[in-house]
């Protein structure tokens, strides 16, 4: 493992932006945030003063020669261009879900990437946390014998109520699908292998939205995208998977993930989050049983995707949270608003491997070499 820490630059010093700087500043030993930037500069100053980094502007930022990983927390409409600025500077890259809005410049950014020799990695990671790695293991494993369904289910009434700036939820590169479809499609490909096509339906139920959170409540959101969106995948593997992501639901009683097996199902933990609870049946069980997780990172550990990029950098072997599982994410979304459109099956152009599962035995805060 490399014996400096990778030094990293924040671009985007918003809401998300804090527990990657604590936890790329204290939790990962293989990283360090050297500085950060924002289009608001007293963000990034912010942000320099609390986490004893130095704030500058973006292109002093990617310009900067101590910095190896752009991690981009910027909103959805600027990940693709603040992505491909930091690969043409020779920087490593590290989106915030999603890739990118459109399928064309997540494209080029991949084929950009590789012309330059720099990897490309993307947001969510929650499925190298205590959890999904331990349901990853027991499908492995065997446990609930050949995967034959799954269900996904993501259902809240949006994010106006407690976001500060809720706009980019409801534009393009927003709504359910691209904002938490990432988390339930890439723990899904995780488990289960990539989509080989998908069918599905998507609506706008509401086509205005008043935001009720502080400082802009009482502004009226004119919605551009879908806020209810239901798939259905087949799996390469051969299993039929089943996906609702809304913002139109004001409660329900639906489980997150469950993959349900030729000798078993199982209860998936939260994929926004990174540990537990993971419940298991199998065929005989009378009751369901909680699984204890076999992994360390059971904590909010954002941020693990960029410390497994930066040991992969040092020692050239794959990384996880891969710019091509981001991509055939976000195809598998794209095709979910194609179908309902068109009104047919969309057969996926994209494919993926299954990102290795993360060795047992690794400590709290590190990944292996
Ligand atoms: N807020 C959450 O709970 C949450 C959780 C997980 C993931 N995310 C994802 O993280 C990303 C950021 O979300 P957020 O909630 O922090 O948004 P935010 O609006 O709070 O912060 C985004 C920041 O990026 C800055 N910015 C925008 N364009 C820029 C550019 N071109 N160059 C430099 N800075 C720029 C903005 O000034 C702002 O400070 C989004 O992709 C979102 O989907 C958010």
């Amino acid at each position: 493992m490399a014996t400096e820490k990778t030094a990293v630059g924040i671009v985007g010093c918003g809401n998300i932006s804090g527990i990657y700087f604590k936890n790329l500043t204290t939790l990962f030993s293989n990283t360090r945030v050297s500085a950060c930037a924002d289009l608001l500069p007293e963000r990034a100053s912010a942000k320099a003063a609390e986490f004893s980094c130095r704030a500058m502007s973006v292109g002093e930022l990617l310009a900067d020669p101590d910095i190896m990983i752009v991690v981009n927390l910027t909103i959805p409409a600027a990940h693709a261009k603040v992505a491909r600025a930091a690969v043409r500077a020779g920087k490593s890259v590290y989106n915030e879900k999603p890739l990118a809005i459109a399928r064309r410049d997540a494209q080029q950014l991949l084929r950009q990437a590789d012309q330059r020799g720099v990897r490309v990695g993307c947001a969510p990671d929650t499925f190298l946390g205590a959890g999904i790695q331990t349901c990853r293991k027991l499908i492995d494993e065997g446990l609930i014998g050949q995967p034959v369904a799954a269900t996904a289910f993501m259902t809240c009434h949006g994010h106006e109520s407690w976001h500060p700036d809720p706009q980019f939820y409801y534009k393009p590169g927003g709504g359910p699908m691209f904002d938490m479809g990432p988390y339930y499609l890439t723990a899904l490909v995780n488990l289960l292998g990539p989509v080989r096509r998908v069918t599905g339906s998507a609506r706008i139920s509401f086509e205005r939205r008043t935001i009720t959170s502080q400082p802009n409540s009482g502004r009226v959101i004119q919605v551009e995208v879908p806020t209810h969106v239901a798939g259905v995948m087949d799996f390469a593997c051969g299993a039929v998977g089943t996906i609702i992501t809304s913002f139109d639901i004001w409660a329900a009683q639906l489980p997150l993930i469950e993959i349900y097996g030729s000798q078993g199902s199982l209860q998936v933990s939260d994929p926004n989050t990174f540990g537990g609870p993971v419940r298991l049946r199998r065929q005989d069980d009378k009751e369901w049983s909680d699984v204890p997780l076999a992994f360390p990172h059971a904590q909010n550990s954002r941020g693990i995707g960029v410390a497994d990029l930066a040991n992969a950098l040092a020692s050239g072997r794959a990384h996880r949270a891969s710019g091509q599982l981001a991509y055939h994410v976000l195809d598998v979304m794209h095709a979910f608003g194609d179908a309902s459109r068109k009104g047919r099956h969309v057969l996926l152009e994209s494919a993926c491997q299954r990102p290795s599962p993360l060795p047992l035995g690794l400590k709290e805060g590190t990944l292996d070499e």
